[in-house]
């Protein structure tokens, strides 16, 4: 069984239709891949999986169970965490603090403060920070780690790398490849294309609203990709 199956799905925003009859298959400790180009549609998707947005037909199946008619507080107490675009976390707040509210309602499992002090060496020196004075690199890493902290089944981190530099990136990526190493399946969207095609195990490309090439990156041609992206033919 798939850990998430979407199908048919048409989410929007009142009249505004912004995802197109979407279906695609996350298994089970994969990392899975979301690209597209400004206002594909990928941060609805994300919001939709999560409970924040409601799709009026089509189905969210998770571990095989309907669950579009839960909101999003409940889909967390099932297991999925959302890392939402811009990286929000409680900016009054120190990191700890931070840490700990993640931990609110969470879900028994392998994450928790020393786990994630492991896995991002850079929070702990932090600690009593406030958020609002953390690096845009810093504050993403909080909020992953935060995420995690929930203990999800499901990772989604909305454009992880967006607006960093490239060694906060690198380092950003080691700490996500120990969480994927140790079984999390994740779902990312990512500007960054090469980046996304190194950790991804597939990719799924939005455009306008519509899945329209999707694939493990080593099946999927330069040329493939940029069309896909670029809506160009
Ligand atoms: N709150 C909203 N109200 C109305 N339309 C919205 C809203 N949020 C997004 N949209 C529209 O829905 C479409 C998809 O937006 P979405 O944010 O999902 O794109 P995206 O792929 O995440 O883009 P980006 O890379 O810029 O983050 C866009 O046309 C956008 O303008
Ligand atoms: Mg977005």
């Amino acid at each position: 069984m798939s850990l998430l199956e979407l199908e048919g799905i048409n989410t929007g925003y009142g009249d505004f239709q912004a995802l197109f009859d979407v279906s695609l298959v996350v298994e089970e400790g994969e990392t899975f891949g979301v690209l597209g180009a400004n206002g594909a549609g990928k941060s609805t998707l994300l919001k939709t999986v999560a409970g924040l947005l409601r799709s009026p037909s089509g189905q969210v199946r998770f571990e095989g169970k309907p669950i579009e008619h839960l909101p999003a507080q409940k889909r967390v107490t099932l297991g999925i965490s959302l890392v939402p675009e811009g990286r929000r976390v409680f900016p009054s707040l120190t990191v700890h603090e931070n840490l700990q509210v993640g931990a609110h309602g969470r879900r028994r499992g392998p994450w928790d403060l020393d786990r994630v002090y492991d896995v991002f060496p850079l929070l702990v020196k932090l600690k009593s920070k406030q958020a609002s004075y953390l690096s845009g690199g810093e504050q993403q890493a909080l909020a992953i780690g935060r995420a995690l902290m929930s203990n999800p089944r499901l990772l989604l981190i909305d454009e992880v790398s967006l607006g960093l530099a490239p060694v906060v990136i690198r380092d950003l990526y080691e700490a996500l490849g120990e969480v994927t190493g140790s079984g999390m399946t994740v779902v990312l969207v990512e500007q960054d294309i090469r980046q996304i095609m190194e950790v991804a195990d597939r990719v799924s490309c939005l455009l306008e609203g519509r899945v329209v090439l999707e694939g493990p990156p080593r099946e999927l041609t330069r040329g493939q990709i940029t069309a896909a992206y670029f809506g160009v033919r």
